[in-house]
């Protein structure tokens, strides 16, 4: 099995980037509950048959669709080496969690955060938003709310028009509404105005409302952009609010001393989140926040309970646990594929290869601008680049990505810019180089051309074919 993943990996460059599941494979799907056990190397054939060749495809260095790291040889083995050891690491004194806490001194490092923050390895950082908003919450308003609920204030937040949705979420799985987090108007460049966020804080105090947190962004998921951190920390400094940052990717781009400069500020805030399987290539799913308050962080979670009594000695000793600082009582060792990707490749080189991803976003604007059957619909202020095919409607952008996704080629994905649909190709993975942008721009091309033939092709009374 080890054998073929890395021949998977070592080749994935002359394979398609996707495939799509024949309806013979989707519909193998539903089997009865196997009562009787089945040889492993049986359960293997399965596996290559049906799950091996259709996955994501985000290993693949053309594929540039959502926000997708595309791993490495390492995280494979830190995860077996994970599975071999099966530790729970909701709490308890040993070596998994002291690795964790590794992790995220190394975490509060890179972002400028004090060493002896707090901070947790999650699944991603939609978890690392909610437990912020979770900390932020019971900072604000007391301990108590955690009994109670919420009676008698009415909390609310602030984010950039191009916060990512999960942000919302987390007030909404919080109890406070997805409506109570304000969404502030962008700035040409898809930075949150400032001025629109003290006026809006300003009115809301006037309206009874409690101001609670700010939420920046280092990275917006649509086209990268960077809120100014500095600036929402200065004011959540005035106004005494919470100011965490979603540094989903921004996170790992702190690495490189070239583009850590656009970042200033974010040592500043008190919770960040930020994922270490996009940029920092740790196979799915590792995300982590750090939380510059420990008793804060812990005040926001912390319960006493009978079965989890803790110990000056043996193996119940050891406090903090992590089920003090988050959601999960079980959870697995995620830190280790983390740590042992850091120190495999170090943190200069996972710095490079954001630095490399920027310097492809870069390239392929320049070719896109260069293009005159393609449109560039939005600044790139780091690894993410919007365009559409000039000679197509919102409908036919959506149809050149799933042409192009299920022709095997360059995977992109799609987002509305200002109204219109924008073809997105975002750059995460570290396999990516410069003939792969090339590669973008001639698929486009050619997946636009192809779809305009067929409808030229159609009869004039007959009705046009929708794209
Ligand atoms: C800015 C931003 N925030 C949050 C998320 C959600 O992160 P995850 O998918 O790791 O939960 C993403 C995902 O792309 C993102 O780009």
């Amino acid at each position: 099995m080890l054998d073929d993943v890395f021949d998977e990996l070592a080749g994935i460059r002359n394979e398609p980037v996707w495939r799509p599941m024949p309806d013979a494979v989707r519909n193998a799907w539903s089997d009865k509950l196997p009562r009787q056990g089945t040889e492993a190397e049986d359960v293997y054939r399965s596996y290559q048959a049906t799950i091996a060749p259709y996955g994501v495809g985000n290993r693949h260095p053309q594929f540039l669709g959502w926000v997708h790291g595309g791993g490495s040889a390492i995280g494979v083995l830190a995860d077996m080496l994970a599975a071999g050891l099966n530790a729970n690491c909701g709490g308890r004194d040993h070596a998994p969690i002291a690795c964790e806490r590794q992790v995220i001194r190394w975490a509060s490092e890179m972002l400028g955060m004090p060493p002896e923050s707090s901070g947790l390895v999650l699944s991603g950082t939609s978890m690392a938003n909610f437990v912020a908003i979770l900390t932020a919450r019971a900072a604000a308003f007391g301990e108590g709310i955690r009994r109670t609920g919420i009676s008698g204030v009415q909390p609310v937040g602030y984010a950039s028009a191009g916060a990512h949705m999960c942000v919302a979420r987390a007030f909404d799985m919080a109890g406070l509404g997805a409506d109570a987090l304000r969404l502030i108007p962008n700035d040409a460049d898809g930075a949150l105005k400032l001025a629109d966020l003290r006026a809006r804080i300003a009115e809301d105090r006037a309206l009874g409302f409690h101001p609670f947190v700010v939420i920046g962004t280092a990275g917006s998921v649509d086209i990268g952009a960077i809120d100014d951190l500095s600036g929402l920390a200065e004011i959540c400094h005035q106004e005494h609010l919470w100011f965490h940052v979603d540094a989903a990717f921004g996170a790992i781009a702190m690495l490189s001393p070239a583009l850590r400069l656009r970042f200033a500020g974010m040592d500043r805030a008190d919770s960040v989140a930020f994922d270490f399987h996009k940029w920092a290539q740790v196979p799915y799913d590792a995300g982590g926040i750090v939380v510059r308050d420990a008793d804060a962080h812990r005040a926001a979670f912390a319960r006493e309970v009978a079965y989890l009594r803790r110990d000056a000695r043996g193996l119940a000793a050891g406090e903090p646990w992590p089920v003090d600082l988050g959601p999960e009582l079980s959870r697995g060792f995620r830190a280790l594929k983390v740590w042992m990707t850091l120190k495999t490749y170090g943190a200069d080189r996972i710095g490079r290869v954001a630095e490399q991803c920027c310097d492809l976003a870069q390239r392929l604007a320049a070719l896109i601008d260069a293009e005159p059957l393609l449109e560039r619909l939005a600044p790139v202020p780091l690894n993410i680049v919007c365009f559409s095919y000039r000679l197509g409607d919102n409908a036919m952008q959506a149809a050149i990505a799933a042409d192009l996704q299920e022709a095997g080629a360059v995977v992109l994905s799609t987002t509305t810019i200002g109204g219109r649909t924008a073809l997105r190709a975002a750059f995460v993975n570290h396999r990516t180089r410069r003939e792969d942008t090339v590669a973008v721009v001639r698929a486009v091309l050619a997946a636009g051309a192809a779809r305009l033939d067929r409808i030229e092709s159609v009869p004039e009374k007959e009705p046009r074919e929708v794209a």
